[in-house]
């Protein structure tokens, strides 16, 4: 290798993000970015785990620290699972890269409905996929997308309800195409071709990206666009919780609804029998100044940590920052951006540097804390601000 050329390695999350920007076109990688609105939320979630201080011990550490654990019964080498998202464009390999990194790496991958490569490939690289879907298309066609992802292999299912259609950001949102022809590639050509390489990567692989959701077809048919499976999401009327029961009986193996911010959603989900929630806040693509969910973390562990297993996502930058959501009592987390600068910005093994980073993280915060294993981790090994953490949907002022 010219000892020009820059090292492919990177050392830090933000390094990865720094580099997707400069290698993806400016819509794919503002399409990464998302948000809603002013940018409230996804700007706290980052922030917040910044706000939270670690309470490091001086001896007495353990010379090898144990970081596996199970998520819905499945193992993981650590507990950082890949959060479902749907994005195209980003790599030719798209989902397969991913799923071969959270392979090679131990970890568990969520797939989402609106991804770009189809169930049966990705289940084909990693046996721990977890399959999302969306309340989308009515009982019928999501009782056939399920029992398409059980014959795949999909080891649980994650139903996503946490979305409200908002539209508009104040910093500008990416034109996605609907498909593209000639025209849309005219279009876009001065953003593509500023960036050859990713030009090239795709040119490579054999053609323009494909800007379908295979997961979301009819029977034997054709991938629908992935503005004709918004279309089909934005006019299903949405679930209401005898629905959510409905899914999770459907479903019939380990079921997690991620998107809970409040108690009294939590105790719901518990009363519809899911087994495992996620304190997610749409990694701040939902309803913009909803809390960073590190802050709703602590009363929702609280209230139904000891029935069904919590995870959180939102922010998850850092392995400390792993290390943190731990303490305050999630299981594990998902990453959604993470992962997704990891493989803009080196495709597979870009991905498996991110996991390696977290994993470097978490460890070095379990040895700094006095710790032996992640399962030891707790609120005393943090500085928790006055005012940090924020309760929804619980006392009086809940009511409905
Ligand atoms: C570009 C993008 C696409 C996403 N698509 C999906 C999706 O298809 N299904 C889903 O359940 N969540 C989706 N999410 C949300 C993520 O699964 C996750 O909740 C969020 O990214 C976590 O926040 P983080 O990005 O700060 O880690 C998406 C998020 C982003 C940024």
């Amino acid at each position: 290798m010219s000892p020009f050329r820059r090292n492919p390695w990177f050392e830090t999350v933000a390094e990865a993000q720094r580099r997707a920007r400069r290698r993806l076109p400016a819509g794919v990688y503002g399409a990464l970015l998302a948000g809603s609105e002013r940018g409230r939320t996804v700007d706290d979630n980052t922030a917040a785990f910044a706000d939270l201080g670690f309470a490091p011990r001086v001896a007495g550490h353990h010379g090898r620290r144990d970081l596996t654990t199970t998520v819905l019964g499945v193992e993981t080498s650590f507990p950082v699972v890949i959060s479902p998202t749907g994005v195209q464009a980003v790599d030719p390999q798209a989902e397969v890269a991913v799923a071969r990194a959270a392979a090679n790496r131990g970890v568990i991958m969520g797939l989402s409905s609106f991804a770009s490569r189809p169930v049966e490939e990705v289940c084909a690289v990693h046996p721990n996929v977890f399959f999302q879907i969306y309340w989308s298309g009515g009982r019928e066609v999501m009782r056939r997308r399920m029992e398409r992802a059980r014959r795949a292999g999909a080891k649980a299912l994650v139903a996503t309800l946490d979305w409200s259609f908002s539209q508009g950001r104040d910093w500008g949102s990416p034109v996605i195409p609907e498909r593209i022809d000639l025209r849309t590639a005219l279009r876009m050509a001065p953003q593509v071709l500023a960036r050859p390489g990713w030009l090239w990567r795709f040119a490579r692989a054999g053609g323009a990206p494909d800007l379908t959701a295979p997961n979301l077809g009819a029977p034997d048919g054709a991938a629908p666009t992935f503005f004709g499976a918004y279309g089909e999401w934005m006019s299903t009327p949405p679930p209401t919780w005898e629905d959510v029961t409905w899914l999770r009986q459907e479903w019939q193996g380990p079921f997690l609804l991620k998107g809970v911010c409040r108690v009294d959603d939590a105790r719901r989900a518990v009363d519809a029998g899911v087994d495992a929630i996620s304190v997610s806040n749409h990694g701040g693509n939902n309803l913009d100044t909803t809390p960073a969910t590190i802050r709703l973390l602590p009363a929702i562990a609280e209230a139904v940590g000891d029935e069904v297993e919590v995870l959180l996502d939102g922010g998850v930058r850092r392995g400390g920052d792993v290390a943190k959501a731990l303490a305050l009592g999630a299981r594990a987390v998902l990453i959604g951006r993470a992962s997704l600068w990891g493989l803009a910005a080196n495709g597979q093994a870009g991905v498996e540097n991110v996991l390696d980073i977290l994993r470097g993280g978490l460890d070095s915060a379990v040895l700094g804390l006095g710790r032996g294993s992640v399962h030891e981790l707790r609120p005393r090994d943090l500085h928790v601000p006055r005012g940090f953490a924020v309760t929804l949907g619980s006392g009086p002022a809940a009511e409905r």
